[in-house]
């Protein structure tokens, strides 16, 4: 009898990658995705630790779950993700409700894992060990995904941002050789992918002999089948020569980047061990649509970094201005243990931080609205991937990866189509099938 899974997940899109994979390596045991915790026998929460308020919502989840499972059949609770790896044992004791915690790099066992928790229940299974054989080598076929899905390619960060929990809760760079990237490449191509994007903590650290990531993506590109390919999330420090080249040359790489600066004052760049500056950023935002004109950037930004002061925050504003990204997310610095920042002096009063927030997001806000008023107008290749909110409508996205609203035939869905766009709103577009 097929058993039913629910997978709630937080954070970035290699969790959500990484849930997917879950899936996939429960399904030979009859484990059937369900949209609702209720009436499921495995409940996974893939949680995120990178700020304070992620975990919050995870024990907060686990606070209602835990009345779900009081009430109701035997189920499983699992705890996955990054919270799992930088807590571990804690979560055990403060959420006895748990049966099972397991870590981004052990979720390849987890079909024994859970047959030890359904054993052991009532005690807590715990495996957090970070593994020196990647988990890639032990994961099943990945399973058929829809007209676009992801690949990681390179996971884990040996950078070190004084910020960032990630070398810590995912452990040192590992990239995965590309004969396995074309392969998996080639399945979701032959099974109705036709947008790949490649993903990786610090993806464009990716290397293998002497690949680097732009000669991967132009053989992701020259699958058959593969009508798109884009990469994140990038680091401005290994932004290459080859890299630029691809955005130059092959068509199939799409217009947008997410290329994160975090900050526009060197003196905080530094202090957050970015390796690189502003203008090193503003060089290279130039050369980058240089190489590709069309190309738009976004980026992410820490406001309230211990030490920032007004004049730095004034020259991350400045820098908005001049490096021309088209929308951006904003965060206030959450100090996280065992990073280096948590522990610098200088750390900035909350008030100082949301007030900065706030204005660095009303920036922010005018500028992504006015990049999709642009957007009136155009034309532009609309990959359809989801059914839209009413009937007789497909949700597409457009190559700078905005939601695109489309009255179109259902018969569309997965393919690409010329769509004239007529109205922009916060967040997406709606258009109309161009004249075939
Ligand atoms: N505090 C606030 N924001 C953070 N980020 C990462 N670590 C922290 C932190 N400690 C942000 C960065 C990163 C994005 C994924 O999250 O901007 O690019
Ligand atoms: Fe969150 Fe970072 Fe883990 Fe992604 S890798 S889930 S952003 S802590």
């Amino acid at each position: 009898m097929a058993k039913k899974l629910y997978i709630k997940t937080y954070g970035c899109q290699m969790n959500a990658y990484d849930s997917e994979r879950m899936a996939d390596v429960l399904a030979p045991l009859g484990y059937v995705s369900v949209e609702e915790p209720d009436g499921a026998d495995l409940v996974i929460l893939n949680t995120c630790h990178i700020r304070e308020k992620a975990a919050e919502k995870v024990f907060s989840e686990l606070g209602r779950l835990k009345r779900l499972k009081a009430g109701g059949r035997s189920m499983i609770l699992a705890v996955g993700g990054c919270v799992a790896q930088a807590e571990g044992e804690d979560i055990l004791k403060r959420a006895p409700q748990v049966d099972l915690v397991f870590g981004p790099q052990t979720y390849h066992r987890l079909p024994e894992l859970v047959a030890r928790a359904e054993r052991e229940r009532g005690i807590g299974v715990l495996d957090i060990d970070i593994a020196p054989e990647p988990k890639f080598d032990h994961l099943p076929e990945t399973g058929v995904r829809g007209p676009a899905a992801f690949i990681a390619v390179q996971e884990g960060c040996d950078r070190f941002c004084t910020y960032c929990v990630v070398p810590y809760t995912r452990g040192g760079e590992y990239c995965r050789p590309p004969d396995e990237v074309l392969k998996e490449t080639r399945h979701l191509a032959e099974t109705g992918t036709c947008e790949i994007t490649l993903l990786g903590q610090n993806v464009n650290a990716w290397k293998s002999g002497d690949w680097g990531l732009g000669r991967l993506i132009r053989a992701v590109a020259a699958t058959p089948g593969v009508r798109r390919v884009r990469y994140t999330t990038s680091h401005p420090a290994h932004v290459d020569e080859e890299l630029i080249r691809a955005h130059a040359e092959e068509e199939k790489l799409m217009p947008y980047l997410h290329l994160p600066v975090q900050s526009g004052s060197d003196r905080i760049l530094k202090a957050m061990n970015r390796g690189h500056d502003a203008d090193d950023y503003r060089l290279l935002a130039h050369r980058l649509k240089q190489a590709r004109p069309d190309l738009a950037l976004s980026s992410d930004f820490i406001v309230g970094f211990p030490g920032e002061t007004e004049a730095d925050f004034q020259a991350t504003l400045d820098l908005i201005d001049e490096a021309g990204f088209v929308l951006a997310y904003s965060f206030k610095f959450s100090p996280r243990p065992g990073t280096g920042a948590a522990l610098l002096s200088g750390q900035v009063p909350e008030e100082v931080k949301s007030e900065r927030l706030a204005r660095l997001q009303a920036k922010l806000i005018s500028i992504q609205h006015r990049w999709y008023e642009e957007m009136v107008g155009q034309s532009m290749d609309v990959l359809f991937d989801r059914p839209g909110r009413h009937a007789g409508q497909l949700l597409g996205r457009s190559p700078f990866m905005q939601p695109v609203h489309v009255k179109a035939p259902a018969e569309l869905m997965g393919s690409i189509a010329s769509v004239r766009i007529t109205k922009g709103h916060a967040n997406s577009l709606a258009g109309i099938l161009a004249a075939a």
